[in-house]
């Protein structure tokens, strides 16, 4: 009893008010990232994308970089064991304290156990689940049209979202790729496991009562408008 009572007076002085936990749903390619990126700016707050920290330790040939890379280009998803570790540890730096947005975890259900359990133990909880929605039918377009900066994490579609000069990032000054996933029989395949393993959160966080929808077929600026009215509502 003593021990929760000061887990609690500790995060009313480090949450400072402003602490807001997101996490992001939706297909591969529903825009989460785009819009995860925008949303951690705007709050200066923390953007953590589990995708982005695999490609990063595939691009550095690291052993966690090796198992990942394994699932990651079947179009599976990397098991719960090293992804789960690896959050809950970058939950625990301190520029998480006011708040994340998380992008890409959880994943399925018992990530999203793990999650609840890792926020409760610091008196926390996910404040809200955003699902970004945009049907199967537009996913493979868009991604067979996205560039991928593996240096910074931006993203860019050839059409609806181009870099200033065509392979090149904008933000960093990378070179843009497609990514390995992107091809079109693995885009299906991530469809398939996001419908089995990743759809069943929307049912989850619907319970919680911290679901919230946004039609992630409209301009990414209208999409990104439409999140944050939510959010400050
Ligand atoms: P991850 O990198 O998370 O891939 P994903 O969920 O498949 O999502 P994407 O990053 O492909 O899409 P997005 O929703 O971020 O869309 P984006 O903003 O880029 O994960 C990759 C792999 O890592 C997984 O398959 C799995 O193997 C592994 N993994 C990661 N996390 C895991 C976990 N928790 N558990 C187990 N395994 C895990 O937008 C897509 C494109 O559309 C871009 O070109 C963009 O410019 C464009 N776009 C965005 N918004 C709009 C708009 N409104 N209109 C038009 N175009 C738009
Ligand atoms: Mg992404």
């Amino acid at each position: 009893m003593v021990a929760d009572l000061d887990i609690r007076f500790d995060w009313v002085f480090e949450g400072d008010n402003v602490e807001m936990k997101i996490i992001m749903l939706g297909s591969p390619g529903a825009g989460k990232g785009t819009q995860a990126k925008r949303i951690a700016e705007k709050y200066s707050i923390p953007h953590i994308s589990t995708g982005d920290i695999f490609r990063a330790n595939i691009k550095n040939d690291t052993e966690l970089g090796k198992k990942a890379k394994t699932y990651m280009d079947q179009g599976l998803l990397v098991p719960d064991e090293l992804v789960v570790a690896l959050v809950v540890d970058r939950l625990k730096q301190g520029d998480c304290s006011n708040g994340c947005v998380l992008d890409g975890f959880p994943r399925t259900i018992p990530q999203a156990e793990a999650l609840d359990a890792a926020l409760k133990a610091i008196n926390g909880r996910v404040d809200y689940a955003v699902n970004v929605e945009v049907p199967d039918a537009n996913i493979v377009e868009r991604m067979s049209g996205r560039r991928a900066c593996l240096n910074c994490g931006a993203t860019f579609h050839l059409k609806h979202i181009p870099a200033k000069v065509e392979g090149i990032c904008d933000v960093c000054g990378a070179e843009l790729v497609l990514r390995d996933d992107d091809k079109t029989e693995t885009v299906l395949k991530r469809l398939k496991v996001y419908h089995d393993q990743t759809q069943p959160l929307i049912d989850y966080y619907t319970k919680q009562g911290v679901l919230v929808e946004v039609d992630g077929t409209k301009d990414k600026s209208e999409v990104f408008e439409a999140i944050i009215n939510i959010l400050e509502q």
